[in-house]
């Protein structure tokens, strides 16, 4: 097990190998100056664990010359992966066949997500997901957990362990019969205290932050909504996730329980509309929708896998980005069905396709790393390689499989082999992963032997 570390306390370090990191978004059609990329290049990592240097290797700078090597050559180094949506509670349902949104989280979750009640469960649990993120190239997340305070503990405890950046929250639900009398908040008052709580316990220690999380609008009453804004209101440095206009079923449920002009009205109603307000799915939205969504800075999580395994829809992303709604990507284990933002990417592609368009690999990565930071308005500390920031980052292999071997060998460019990368890729192609500069996953070795 990695030791305790909150805060990196290593030796600087020298990583070798292809260093590829993103500015802005490039585009619909890849605007070459939104990305830097360096074939033989370095990455240079303070004692803290911050970036010193990304660029040429020969431009190395003469004080890092002495740091501690590591060969990566061959491979390449992308800022670690943000996936601004998945549920740290779904690790068994991922895969549970044959139903749209509304039955299979009755059917499937809800039982799953009752077990959080018990600490031991929630803490084995949440061990086994943190590794499967790693393993994926991720290194931060916005998480959803249960209604039970125990969920968010056994996950906070074990991010900080690993010194990850992480967003999560207690599930808010309090609405019968949508949310069963098994899996319910028992009042506002009561969750509001728990939620408060928490927030005090995790927001801001380390690289954690607390994120309101009720879980969607058929879930909640009026009253647990407006808590829900007051404590957005009140404290500008909170996130807020949910979901939004997933499915069709439940975007008629939202108009007969809530009334209003839209399903996103209904949360705007109630001031969850915030610069650190992130919305997973929102297939079902208009453009007047997406005005609301960009004017107030909030962001939206394209989750394919998730949308095409519960039939929910296909995500447009180009008018998301028309209307100047920020982006990112999520698995949404587990209606998702990969832990992995490469396989989220293939989906993604093809979800583009359907819509008549395409997604260049360029904005593929960028959507996977700055375009995540972004939407979690963590883009100051994570996302790109610039000097100050954290060095989380993520060591891509070509030669995976020798599917993806092959397809590399003749491939005529970068183009053509980051776009293989993206679409034949997933765990197998992370050998490793590093928060903060201190390896956390290494696909070769024994995680057991990391230090
Ligand atoms: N909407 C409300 N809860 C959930 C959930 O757990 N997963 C997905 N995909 N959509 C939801
Ligand atoms: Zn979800």
């Amino acid at each position: 097990m990695p030791s305790p570390a909150g805060q990196h306390r290593g030796r600087p370090k020298v990583v070798f190998g292809q260093v590829l990191h993103f500015l802005k978004d490039p585009g619909e059609v890849p605007d070459p100056a939104a990305w830097e990329v360096f074939e033989d290049g370095a990455l240079a990592i303070t004692a803290d664990g911050k970036v010193a240097y990304a660029g040429p290797a020969r431009a190395l700078p003469q004080h890092l010359a002495g740091a501690e090597r590591v060969d990566h050559r061959g491979r390449l180094v992308v800022p670690g992966f943000v996936d601004t949506h998945i549920h740290a509670a779904q690790v068994d349902v991922i895969a549970s066949y044959g139903k749209q949104l509304l039955e299979w989280l009755e059917t499937y979750v809800f039982p799953a997500e009752a077990k959080f009640d018990r600490a031991a469960h929630a803490r084995a649990l949440a061990g086994f997901f943190l590794d499967r993120l790693l393993a994926a190239g991720t290194t931060t997340a916005t998480v959803f957990p249960t209604i039970h305070p125990t969920s968010v503990d056994a996950f906070f405890e074990q991010s900080r362990q690993r010194g990850l950046r992480m967003l999560c929250g207690k599930v808010l639900m309090d609405r019968e019969p949508y949310a069963p009398a098994y899996l319910r908040d028992r009042s506002v008052d009561q969750a509001e205290q728990q939620t408060r709580e928490l927030i005090e316990r995790w927001h801001g220690k380390d690289r954690l932050g607390y994120s309101i999380t009720p879980r969607f609008a058929p879930t909640s009453t009026e009253r647990m909504l407006a808590m829900t804004g007051r404590l957005l209101q009140e404290d500008r440095s909170l996130w807020l996730q949910t979901h939004a206009a997933e499915n069709k079923d439940e975007v008629a449920l939202v108009k007969k329980l809530f009334g209003g002009r839209s399903y996103i009205d209904v949360y705007e109603r109630y001031g969850l509309l915030t610069k650190r307000s992130l919305f997973a799915h929102c297939i079902h939205i208009d453009t007047t929708d997406r005005k609301r969504l960009a004017a107030a800075g909030s962001s939206v999580a394209f989750c394919p896998t998730s949308n095409l395994f519960l039939g929910s829809g296909l995500f447009d992303l180009r008018a998301a980005r028309g209307s100047k709604v920020t982006v990112g990507l999520g698995t949404d284990v587990g209606a998702g069905t990969s832990y992995s933002l490469l396989a989220t990417l293939n989906e993604a592609y093809k979800v583009t396709a359907l819509r008549g368009r395409s997604l260049s690999p360029y904005r593929g990565f960028y959507l996977a790393t700055l375009g995540g930071a972004q939407a979690l308005d963590l883009d100051h500390v994570i996302g790109n390689f610039r000097v100050g920031k954290e060095a989380d980052f993520t060591v891509l292999d070509f030669t995976a499989t020798p599917t993806l071997a092959r397809r590399t060998d003749v491939a005529k460019d970068f183009t053509e082999r980051l776009f293989a990368l993206m679409i034949l890729g997933d765990e197998r192609a992370v050998a490793a992963t590093y928060a903060q500069g201190r390896l956390v996953h290494d696909r070769d070795n024994d995680p057991a032997l990391l230090g």
